[in-house]
C-alpha cells in the first residue's frame, strides 16, 4: 500500500500508553476504587456486556472480579526497557507514556527521590534507542491526598498540580520535548463527574463543567510557566484532545446544525479556550457520529471493535483537515486504534488510517505523526484488562510479550515509507 503514499522523513511514528494502565504496583485514587468496586463491576458484566458481539470471547476475564483490579500491570514498570527494544524493532520511534503523579509527590509537598530517578532512567533508556519521548502529566490518575483534598473540583486546589508539572520540568525537562498537559478533559468530566463511572462517580453538570473549566487553567497556569523559564521554553505543550467527529447524514438544516452543535461541545469549546497555549495539538481520535435530525445514528452496516464501537478509521482525514482549518496548529496522533483481541481488524483499520492521514497532508494539514493506542494491552479503566488494545499481546500470568501480524504490518509499511526518502 505504500506506493501511493508520501509521509515527511520527520514523521513521528509511535505508540502511546499511561501509567496506570501499564505500570502495575500503583498506589492512587483508582487502585483504592477498584479495590472497592472489583466484585460489583464483575457481577455486572453478564447484563453489561452480553449484547457485545465480541462477548463469547471476552465472557471469562469479563465476569472475575481480578480483571477490574489493575494490580501488577502489565509490569511496565519493571519491563520497560525490553518494551522500548519491541517498539525500536517495530521501527516506531516515538512513545507517549505518563509520569504518575501519585508516585512523584506520594504525600502532599513530599518528592520521592526514587521515583524521579525512575523516571529519568525510564526517559534516558527511550532516549538511548533513538525513540522521542512524548510525556503526560495527567492521565486520570490523582495522589489519594490530592483527591482527598477535593482534586480538580477545586479551583484553589490546580496549584498542587501546577506545582508537580514544575517539579517535573525542573527534574526531566531536559530530556523532554513534547509534553501533554491533560489528557482528555472532556472524558474526564463526562466519565467522573457526569455519567460517574469514575472515581469520584459525581453526577452534576455544573461540577463537571466547573472540573473542566478547571482543568484548563491548569494547562494554561503550566504553559505560563514553561514559558517564563529559560530552561523549559523549549517545551512544546498541549492538552490532548478526545476527538469526536459528528457529521451529517444528509443535507437537512436540523441534521447539518446539530452536528455543527455537538462537534462544538464536544471538541471546539475546550480547544479554543487553549488554542494560544499550545504550541502543537494533541489529538485522540476513536469514534465518529452520524448526525440525522438531532439523533446520531450511524450506518448498520460498519464493523464494530469489541466494545462495540462502530469502526469508521477513514473519517480521520476530516477530523484533521477540519482542527487544521479551524486552529492551525500542527498536530500529534496522540492516540488512536482499537479494541480487537482476535487482532482480525487491527490491519484493516491502520490501513484505513495510514490513508486517511496520507490524505490530510496532502490536503495541507501540518500532521507531524501518529501514535497508535497502545503498545501493550493494557487496564481500560472501569472495564478492566478484557478489552485488548496492544501491538502488543500480554500474557498477564508470564507477563511474556507478543507481537501481533498486525503490528507486524504496520512495522513493515513504516519501514518502507522510511526507505523512500
Ligand atoms: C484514553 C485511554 C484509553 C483509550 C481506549 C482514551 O480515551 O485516553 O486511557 O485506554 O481511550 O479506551
Amino acid at each position: 500500500m505504500s506506493r501511493s503514499l508520501k509521509f515527511p522523513k520527520k514523521f513521528l511514528w509511535g505508540a502511546a500508553t499511561a501509567a496506570h494502565q501499564v505500570e502495575g504496583g500503583q498506589h492512587n485514587q483508582w487502585t483504592v476504587w477498584e479495590l472497592e468496586n472489583a466484585r460489583s463491576l464483575a457481577a455486572r458484566a453478564s447484563y453489561q456486556y452480553d449484547d457485545l458481539e465480541s462477548w463469547k470471547a471476552v465472557a471469562r476475564e469479563a465476569k472475575h472480579p481480578n480483571n477490574y483490579v489493575s494490580g501488577r500491570g502489565v509490569d511496565h514498570f519493571h519491563r520497560y526497557e525490553e518494551d522500548f527494544r519491541l517498539l525500536k524493532q517495530l521501527g516506531l520511534t516515538t512513545f507517549r507514556f505518563s509520569i504518575e503523579w501519585s508516585r512523584v509527590e506520594p504525600e502532599q509537598g513530599k518528592w520521592d527521590a526514587g521515583a524521579i530517578t525512575h523516571y529519568r532512567d525510564y526517559i534516558r533508556s527511550m532516549k538511548k534507542q533513538g525513540i522521542v519521548p512524548v510525556a503526560t502529566l495527567f492521565h486520570f490518575t490523582l495522589p489519594v491526598w490530592f483527591a482527598e483534598l477535593g482534586g480538580f473540583e477545586k479551583r484553589r486546589n490546580v496549584r498542587h498540580f501546577v506545582r508537580f508539572a514544575e517539579k517535573v520540568f525542573e527534574e526531566l525537562g531536559s530530556d523532554l520535548g513534547y509534553v501533554v498537559t491533560v489528557n482528555e478533559p472532556t472524558v474526564y468530566m463526562n466519565e467522573s463527574y457526569l455519567a460517574g463511572n469514575w472515581p469520584p462517580n459525581k453526577t452534576g453538570k455544573l461540577r463537571g463543567v466547573w472540573v473542566l473549566l478547571n482543568l484548563i487553567a491548569a494547562h494554561k497556569r503550566i504553559y505560563a510557566l514553561a514559558r517564563a523559564s529559560a530552561h523549559h521554553r523549549r517545551l512544546k505543550l498541549s492538552m490532548a484532545h478526545h476527538v469526536l467527529h459528528f457529521y451529517p447524514g444528509d443535507t437537512a438544516w436540523l441534521s447539518r446544525m446539530s452536528a455543527a452543535v455537538a462537534g462544538y461541545a464536544a471538541n471546539t469549546f475546550t480547544i479554543r479556550r487553549v488554542r494560544r497555549q499550545s504550541d502543537y495539538l494533541a489529538v485522540n481520535y476513536y469514534q465518529a457520529f452520524r448526525m440525522f435530525g438531532y439523533r446520531a445514528h450511524n450506518s448498520e452496516l460498519l464493523e464494530v471493535n469489541d466494545l462495540d464501537w462502530d469502526m469508521q478509521p477513514e473519517l480521520l482525514e476530516d477530523v484533521l483537515e477540519e482542527l487544521w482549518e479551524r486552529h492551525r496548529l500542527p498536530i500529534l496522533v496522540t492516540e488512536n486504534g482499537l479494541a480487537d483481541g482476535e487482532d482480525a481488524k487491527r490491519v484493516t483499520w491502520l490501513k484505513e488510517t495510514i490513508g486517511a492521514m496520507s490524505r490530510a497532508l496532502d490536503a495541507g494539514v501540518k500532521l507531524i505523526g501518529y501514535l497508535h493506542w497502545s503498545l501493550l494491552d493494557n487496564f481500560e479503566w472501569d472495564k478492566g484488562y478484557w478489552p485488548k488494545f496492544g501491538l502488543v499481546a500480554v500474557n498477564r500470568r508470564t507477563m511474556g510479550r507478543m507481537v501481533r501480524p498486525s503490528a507486524r504490518w504496520l512495522s513493515g509499511v513504516i519501514k518502507r515509507l522510511r526507505n523512500e526518502h
